[in-house]
């Protein structure tokens, strides 16, 4: 699956905070994407996952123009994202959370609980086999039972990682996976994702940990005050005079 980003606006007040962002990623594809504080990448992925409608461009996936189309019709076509600060249902366990997100079932549709029931049975065991596969593929053997209020920050970023497998995604999204995460789980969550993207599925990763990220991703774009300011291989963007501006007047 192919996504092309072309000339995303989104302005709040006279205030840009993402400016004609264009950019292409691939399913199978691995691509970062950094800049400081307020450069506006969580908002370029509400523009391209559909959680803001934003003041223009387009948003592509696989020739289809999707620029209309509302966050869920973007999941079924195969493109989720997380969110920076983890949105679980915090009272659900574990499991109970992976099986909210399966998709809708027609186990919602009162015509097929009455004419269908033997098919129910059978969607509803297929989505708890695919809670359990997830389960094992992520180790959160150990707390799947557990409220997910309780978890450590880490193991949230595991569960929303959870939630977005559940959809079949072809490309992923993830909002600074590694943030407040340790540094041996930071290791198992970037694992996950390697053999997740081995299998074809395409990731675009904000992240501020560069050094975990630069191992990960084929390629960067670096935002600052809402526009890509550059695009290329990990250790050759980072070299460039602009980037390093960019966050050394972020950090000042
Ligand atoms: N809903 C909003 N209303 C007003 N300003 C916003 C809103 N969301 C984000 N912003 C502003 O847009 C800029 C970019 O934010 P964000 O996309 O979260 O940056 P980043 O994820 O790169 O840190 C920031 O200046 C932020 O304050
Ligand atoms: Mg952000």
């Amino acid at each position: 699956m192919k996504l092309v980003i072309e000339n995303l606006t989104c302005a709040f007040g006279g205030f840009r905070a993402v400016d004609e962002v264009s950019f292409e990623a691939e399913s199978g594809g691995l691509v970062g994407v950094i800049g400081p504080n307020g450069a506006g990448k969580s908002t370029l992925f509400s523009l391209i996952t559909g959680f803001l409608a934003g003041q223009g461009g387009t948003v592509r996936l696989d020739g289809h123009d999707i620029s209309a189309l509302p966050p869920h019709e973007r999941a079924r076509a195969g493109m989720v994202r997380t969110f920076q600060v983890p949105k679980e249902f915090a009272h659900l366990t574990v499991r109970e959370n992976l099986m909210a997100a399966a998709p809708n079932q027609s186990g919602e549709n009162l015509v097929d609980l009455f004419l269908r029931p033997a098919a129910i049975r059978r969607e509803e065991s297929a989505i708890a086999a695919r809670v359990d596969d997830t389960i094992a593929f992520l180790k959160l053997g150990a707390v799947a039972d557990v409220p997910s209020g309780k978890l450590s920050g880490g193991q949230k970023k595991l569960l929303e990682l959870g939630r977005v497998l559940m959809t079949r995604p072809k490309l992923i999204l993830l909002d600074e996976p590694f943030a407040g995460v340790n540094p041996v789980l930071i290791e198992e969550i970037s694992g996950h994702i390697r053999a997740l993207n081995a299998d074809g599925i395409g990731f675009i990763i904000i992240e501020h940990d560069l050094g975990a990220l630069s191992r990960l991703a084929g390629a960067l774009h670096v935002m600052d005050r809402g526009r890509l300011i550059a695009s290329g291989a990990p250790g050759e963007v980072l070299k460039r005079a602009n980037v390093r501006e960019a966050y050394l007047g972020g950090a000042a």
